[in-house]
């Protein structure tokens, strides 16, 4: 079950989690298409709306993966991306989506950790985490991060998992996420640790009244935090004041 508080349990660390997504990094754009029934593409298209991205103005995709955010947030406006990731695969399928797409020249990507990135005080308009935070053992230095290479004013859009709160949806959703998707996950990878963890870490994470109080005690406003689908995803933006 999900802790009341998002104990965070589980070993998260860098040294963890690098490898954790290099070996799944092949077969991660099918498994997410599939498990989410294409849904997931709607949630990001919404997420990276929410940003309201201007022309000209940059863009920081923190634990980009396969680079799904950073191409959408290029694709909605002319701005620059920069998409930071601890997983050298993930972003080898990053790079060559970026190469195949028509943003080539408007996105780049750096292997690295969110918590400590190389970017100088205030230097993005706005940042992004999708389906991320809840792989970081350190949130609160995430959050302090952000808040530093954000520019005043600059919005903080995080896409992550949650569970239903209406009872008969969650004991479903539950079921479904429990039993069932470990298993297609594994059809569709070939392996079922990657699953096992994604339901582990999702269940393990903090509900959406702690992430807001942990959004507010690192000195971001909280500008808008909505459920899409029955509550299965939750979208929170941050504000730096
Ligand atoms: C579930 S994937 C999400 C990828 C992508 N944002 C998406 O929406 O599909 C999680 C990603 O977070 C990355 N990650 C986890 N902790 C990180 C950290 N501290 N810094 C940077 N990336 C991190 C992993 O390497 C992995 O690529």
């Amino acid at each position: 079950m999900q802790t009341p508080a998002g104990k965070n349990r589980m070993d998260k660390r860098p040294g963890v989690i690098r490898p954790l997504f290099n070996r799944m990094a092949a077969t991660y754009d099918r498994g997410n298409r599939t498990l989410s029934l294409l849904i997931d593409q709607v949630w990001r298209r919404r997420t990276v709306s929410a940003l309201s991205i201007r022309d000209g103005q940059y863009v920081l995709d923190i634990a980009t993966g396969t680079a799904d955010m950073a191409l959408e947030a290029a694709r909605q406006a002319d701005c620059r991306v920069a998409g930071i990731d601890l997983s050298e695969a993930m972003l080898g399928v990053a790079r060559r989506k970026n190469a195949q797409s028509p943003f080539a020249g408007r996105c780049f990507f750096l292997q690295g950790d969110g918590t400590r990135t190389p970017f100088r005080d205030e230097s993005f308009h706005h940042a992004m985490i999708s389906f991320g935070i809840r792989n970081v053992q350190d949130m609160d230095s995430l959050f302090r991060e952000t808040l530093r290479i954000l520019k005043p004013g600059g919005r903080f859009a995080i896409l992550e998992f949650s569970l239903p709160e209406t009872p008969v949806i969650r004991q479903l959703y539950l079921f479904y996420f429990s039993r069932v998707l470990p298993l297609i996950g594994a059809a569709i990878a070939g392996k079922k640790e990657p699953y096992f963890y994604l339901r582990d870490s999702v269940l393990d994470f903090e509900p959406p009244r702690a992430l807001e109080q942990r959004i507010l005690r690192n000195g971001f406003r909280l500008a808008a935090s909505r459920p899409f689908t029955f509550g299965i995803c939750h979208l929170y933006v941050a504000e730096k004041p």
